[in-house]
């Protein structure tokens, strides 16, 4: 069993693979325990009991010891004498905002119940275990169940949380996270994601100090600048060794982490929807669920922590049937063409790129309505005949027989000014009446809080990929949220349009996966502006960035590896010099880097030299024999460019025959000394080679002397492929 509860010293103990998480009770109050390695039973719960010093803080007159403020608690409300950071604060009919929820009941059931309207971990019947408490404010008749659910085969645990408005009147939820825990201690690094358009998640690691830490997002969606990931790291955590307590939010839309340090050293870590300018009303009857967050433990450092996101994302969060599949290998017209194409020009590239081997040709933005710049007809969702005399179906199978499959590319959720939809509609966009509509791109927001443009546009869609044989389909979303409000909703529930925005696009998400599941679905946000694994649930595949340029992306694809695996990034080759940085990189090195992720081309293949045509050619042939290892192998960080010049990143198999490993440099060092990079999760006794660079070594050697190199010129790599002999 892996969720038990000790009846006689009224602990719960929810168990994965190899952790542990203890919960426990301080009369009515439900107190946090322990989170950590396995562990069978617990010593003592003294910990949890407040140290007699402190008696400044409110307490229950009935029951002194409940001195919540100091206590360990495992989901913190405001009200009940817990003065930190709650993790639920609600207004009651009568304005006032005391709460006080106590234990009702727990209840332990088979698999993992799916949270209606959200993307979540999924489990068999079998497959795993929840534990469902329940807390209720006997006064209002407002109830809370708290959700924990672990996979037998995965070190994950999931957290959500259910309001049920069981009371007479109405309420407005203004807070309510997904999940917060009270460590012990603040000897911890935060260690978040952070970055821009081009320049997307770059780790940063921040000592842990007396008061708050937060990240979020108020732009309507997760964005670039701060990913929905935050971990505490024990000060001396290396990619093998240390503790991190992890969470990683399965939502796209504001949200909100933090690390809050009290006086006596607990640190309160939480995760969960933005507070900021959100409310929502709930009338007697219904229920709100809130999106989940995993949790994993490590303490083998932040490497083990981002393989067990990977697995249990591959397996347990990408609902595609491609999730475990490999990638077609694509080329995109956006960088060779823009919106300057006719079916011709497509054609030809496609021809091109099937001579060396690529499998999909993806046509990009441009191909709708009047669209010859970014100035109009987002919404228009119907070929445009002067670029595509024969449609888009006579464009496909134009592609499909030079063996090609073909892809798509929309923006859905967006809207042009100048469109039809938008002359139409005025009123189906995200804005507030009488204020500015502040454009992003030209282009306004659809508010996919209303449920009517919801159907509107899954129908559109939905026509287009009936129209023609499209394998693929690449969704963007190229702006921020601003003047957030919906038409659809009365002034009483203006504030929750953003989350209501999130829960229309993922029903639109859900329709049109289900009713297409032999498409692959790409998510893309003007590059990686919407990362996470909300969008993952339903599409496998992310483009990471708008930046191709070799150098920058060894840092964006590391970074992005913290939470999520090989197979979610979208990794092209484009030309030089760069359009983002203006750099020039060999040919070799950004087709190395781009093996890291979900392969592809972004440039003129008639305009590259016959060296580096064969290069391509050579470079596809190779990561077709190496993609099943980095995608859905074992990843190892060995050097990271956050440090240093280099990166060096090795996949492992799971049946442990192939190890693939990549080195690549920034800058050359003049007359620099060897570098090793060791390698992980070898035989010792075992032989591997690489049969082309004529490399053979045990294990042993490989993982104590390691792979020798230089970096003696800017910009090189190279991919070691070792089959265990
Ligand atoms: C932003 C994306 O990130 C690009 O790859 C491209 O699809 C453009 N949008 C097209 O408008």
């Amino acid at each position: 069993m892996s969720i038990i509860f000790d009846e006689e010293n009224k602990l719960f103990y929810i168990h994965t693979k190899s952790t542990t998480y203890v919960l426990g009770f301080m009369h009515e109050y439900l107190v946090h325990c322990y989170w950590g390695k396995s562990i069978k039973k617990l010593p003592c719960t003294d910990f949890a009991v407040p140290h007699k010093s402190r008696s400044q803080s409110p307490y229950n007159p009935e029951h002194p010891e409940c001195q919540n403020d100091n206590l360990p608690m495992e989901y913190p409300t405001f009200g009940s004498s817990d003065l930190r950071s709650p993790a639920f604060h609600v207004i009651y009919a009568d304005g006032t905002s005391v709460s006080d929820f106590c234990y009702v009941s727990h209840e332990i059931t088979a698999g993992k119940p799916k949270l209606e309207g959200l993307p979540c971990i999924r489990a068999s019947e079998d497959g795993g275990e929840t534990l469902k408490i329940c807390l209720a404010d006997e006064k209002t008749g407002l109830t809370l169940s708290l959700l924990y659910s672990v996979l037998n085969d995965k070190d994950i645990i999931t957290r959500s949380v259910e309001v049920e408005n069981r009371g007479t009147n109405d309420v407005r939820i203004d807070r309510i996270l997904s999940a917060s825990v009270d460590i012990y201690g603040m000897d911890f690094d935060f260690v978040t994601l952070h970055g821009t358009s081009i320049r997307e998640r770059s780790v940063q690691k921040n000592p842990l100090f007396f008061g708050s830490q937060t990240i979020d997002s108020k732009r309507g969606y997760s964005g670039h600048r701060l990913n929905p990931f935050a971990c505490l790291a024990s000060k001396n955590a290396t990619e093998t060794s240390g503790e991190v307590y992890a969470m990683n939010f399965v939502y796209s839309g504001n949200f909100l982490a933090g690390a809050d340090v009290d006086p006596f050293k607990m640190t309160r870590f939480y995760m969960g929807i933005n507070p900021f300018d959100f409310e929502w009303k709930l009338c007697p009857g219904e229920k709100f669920v809130s999106p989940e967050v995993v949790m994993v433990y490590s303490d083998e450092g932040y490497g083990k922590m981002s393989r067990t996101f990977h697995d249990a994302y591959r397996e347990n969060l990408c609902r595609s049937k491609f999730a475990l599949k490999p990638r077609p290998v694509l080329i995109n017209n956006w960088e060779t063409t823009a919106m300057d194409f006719d079916e011709e020009k497509i054609v030809d590239i496609a021809k091109k790129a099937a001579e060396i081997g690529v499998e999909l040709m993806v046509l990009d933005d441009g191909w709708f309505g009047n669209r010859n710049s970014d100035n109009c007809s987002l919404g228009d969702w119907y070929a445009d005949t002067n670029k595509l005399p024969s449609g888009l179906s006579g464009l496909a199978k134009k592609i499909n027989a030079l063996g090609l499959e073909f892809g798509l590319w929309f923006e859905p959720e967006m809207v042009s000014p100048d469109s039809d939809l938008y002359r139409m509609h005025p009123d189906w966009c995200i804005h507030v009446p009488g204020r500015i509509r502040s454009e992003g791109r030209n282009q306004l927001i659809l508010d996919f809080a209303n449920e009517e443009v919801c159907d509107y546009i899954t129908d559109a869609v939905s026509k287009i990929l009936c129209e023609a044989n499209i394998s693929y389909v690449k969704w963007d979303m190229n702006r921020n949220m601003s003047e957030t409000g919906s038409s659809a909703l009365g002034s009483d529930r203006q504030r929750e349009t953003a989350h209501r925005y999130m829960l229309g696009l993922y029903r639109v998400l859900e329709t049109l996966t289900t009713q297409f599941p032999d498409i692959l679905f790409e998510s893309c946000a003007s590059g990686g502006g919407r990362f996470d694994a909300g969008m993952l649930y339903y599409m496998p595949q992310v483009w990471t960035s708008d930046n191709s340029d070799a150098g920058q992306r060894m840092k964006i694809q590391y970074g992005t590896s913290f939470a999520y695996p090989a197979s979610s990034m979208g990794a092209h080759v484009s030309a030089v010099p760069n359009h983002q940085v203006f750099r020039t990189t060999p040919f070799k090195t950004r087709c190395d880097v781009a093996m890291n992720g979900q392969f592809g081309f972004e440039l003129d293949l008639a305009k590259i030299s016959d060296e580096e045509l064969k290069l391509a050619k050579e470079g596809i042939e190779k990561y077709k024999s190496l993609r099943d290892t980095v995608h859905f192998g074992d990843m190892y960080r060995l050097m990271s460019p956050f440090d240093g010049n280099d990166s060096v990143i090795e996949y492992i198999s799971k049946d442990k025959k192939q190890v693939v490993v990549f080195r690549g440099n920034t800058l050359a060092e003049p007359y620099g000394a060897y570098k090793f990079a060791k390698l992980c999760a070898l035989e010792p006794d075992a032989v591997y080679e690489d049969c082309e660079k004529g490399i053979s070594m045990t294990g042993e050697a490989l993982m104590n002397v390691g792979i020798a190199f230089m970096s003696p010129k800017d910009f090189e790599s190279e991919i070691y492929v070792f089959e265990k002999k």
